[in-house]
């Protein structure tokens, strides 16, 4: 019997004449395959093709994808427990998180080691030179232990050779600088906190971390945005300072919440036209925003976007490789490590898309505390695209200023996991991985 409300499979095209479904389907589907085809032939022929032939062919990247383990031992319990206490609470196997969190695990010194093990670029390193060793002590030119946790990097034009990483402490906001991104240089605290007004942002009680400069070509300011808040974190405000040098000293401007939410984590990040955005974790941090600032840096404009929205994302580190747009975020435990996720945008106001788990090697632990870490910023490399440096803090809650740097190289290559919602599943869109090692350091080639 014919079915009356069977679908036609033809339907009219121009005038009279009859295209059959399937002829589109086809086209279509030809459509996307030749797009597809263009987009691997210009991934091998244009600028990614080139950066993978760098990194698969040079020795020192060849050095940096390998994928090294860890293999640490948890040690036995200590002491025996009385057959009573077995019996009122089972035993449970402890893990490397709770080895990590407990400050009198018997592995405290593999996590943090100690001033035995420190890097001293000053010193006479030999073949050691230029290697990081992420976790250990880094000492400045001077011995002392570098302090630069939250903190990120301002590789301006003027100052393509070099590097400053601001971080707070109680003093206030420190700067290093280098030319060679191993041996740092002590420049003093460039913003400092208020010793004695207790109604003062910058009151030494009172909360500033993941300061952020960026250098504004307008009006030749260099310009700091950093999280303010009270010892609550109830403040979640953005606070803006200000200096001719990127060594300071900064003027401290004001603190607002921005676009009127709360914000706590926070970063800023300057475009490759010159507009310059602030992204800031909102709405208790269960979402992230992001906008641009005004053409000054010195305050947000009216336009801001919600993304990550109900993700509970914080720590973000964003950065941009072939117009694509790349952010590590972690998860929201506080100063307890979780684990990190990538995500990508075509514009950078959105929509964003999670691209998994960004960590390679370590062990299954490692990866899935970004290496006992939190993301703080990605440091391009000038002359060395597709490479990156992976900045994170390993803190040590029990006293934050003996938290360590865990710098490892981040690159951008090969099709990503999961293919994209918005692709077509096409993996259009690079994979972002972060590698473990024990050490590391940059290619030759990148000698500042
Ligand atoms: C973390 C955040 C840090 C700091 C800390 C305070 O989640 O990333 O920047 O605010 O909480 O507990």
């Amino acid at each position: 019997m014919r079915n009356k409300y069977k679908k036609p499979t033809t339907f009219p095209c121009n005038a009279g004449s009859k295209c059959s479904v399937s002829i589109i389907v086809w086209t279509l589907a030809g459509f996307l395959l030749l797009l597809h085809f263009f987009s691997l032939v210009s991934h091998k022929d244009g600028t990614s093709g080139e950066i993978e032939l760098h990194i698969s062919h040079n020795p020192s990247f060849r050095e940096l994808v390998e994928v090294e383990e860890e293999n640490i031992q948890i040690p036995p319990p200590r002491g025996k427990r009385s057959p009573r206490a077995a019996k009122r609470r089972p035993k449970r196997t402890t893990t490397l998180i709770d080895e990590f969190l407990d400050e009198n695990s018997q592995l405290r010194h593999v996590f943090f080691p100690d001033m035995k093990t420190a890097i001293d670029p000053m010193k006479d390193n030999g073949n050691d030179s230029f290697y990081y060793y992420p976790g250990r002590i880094w000492l400045d030119t001077e011995g002392a232990p570098i302090q630069a946790h939250g903190g990120g990097q301002d590789i301006g034009i003027a100052y393509s050779i070099e590097a400053f990483a601001i971080l707070v402490d109680i003093i206030g906001v420190g700067c290093y600088s280098s030319k060679d991104m191993w041996t740092w240089k002590n420049e003093g605290i460039v913003l400092a906190a208020e010793e004695t007004n207790e109604t003062h942002d910058l009151y030494k009680l009172n909360v500033l971390e993941r300061p952020k400069v960026i250098y504004n070509d307008r009006t030749g300011k260099y310009v700091m945005w950093m999280h303010i808040d009270d010892c609550n974190y109830t403040k979640a405000a953005v606070g803006v300072a200000i200096s001719d040098y990127p060594t300071g000293p900064f003027d401290y401007l004001y603190s607002k919440r921005p676009h009127g939410f709360d914000s706590r984590d926070m970063t800023i990040f300057k475009d490759d036209d010159g507009v310059a955005y602030l992204v800031y974790s909102s709405e208790d941090n269960s979402e992230l925003h992001i906008g641009p600032l005004t053409s000054d840096y010195l305050d947000v404009s009216n336009v801001v976007r919600r993304i990550l929205v109900g993700q509970h994302r914080e720590a973000p580190a964003l950065f941009k490789h072939l117009g694509t747009y790349y952010m590590v975020t972690s998860g929201c435990t506080g100063w307890a490590p979780n684990e990190a996720l990538v995500h990508a945008a075509e514009s950078i106001m959105g929509p964003w898309e999670d691209m998994g788990n960004p960590c390679i090697g370590g062990n299954k632990v490692f990866r899935l505390t970004t290496f006992f870490a939190q993301s703080t910023y990605v440091i391009p490399l000038a002359g060395l695209p597709g490479l990156y440096i992976f900045m994170a803090d390993r803190w040590n809650p029990a006293d934050l200023r003996e938290s360590r740097y865990i710098w490892l190289p981040l690159i951008v290559r090969g099709p990503a996991d999961r293919p994209l919602e918005y692709n077509f599943g096409f993996p259009l869109w690079s994979r972002v991985s972060i590698y473990w090692h024990k050490k590391w350091r940059l290619p030759s080639r990148w000698s500042g």
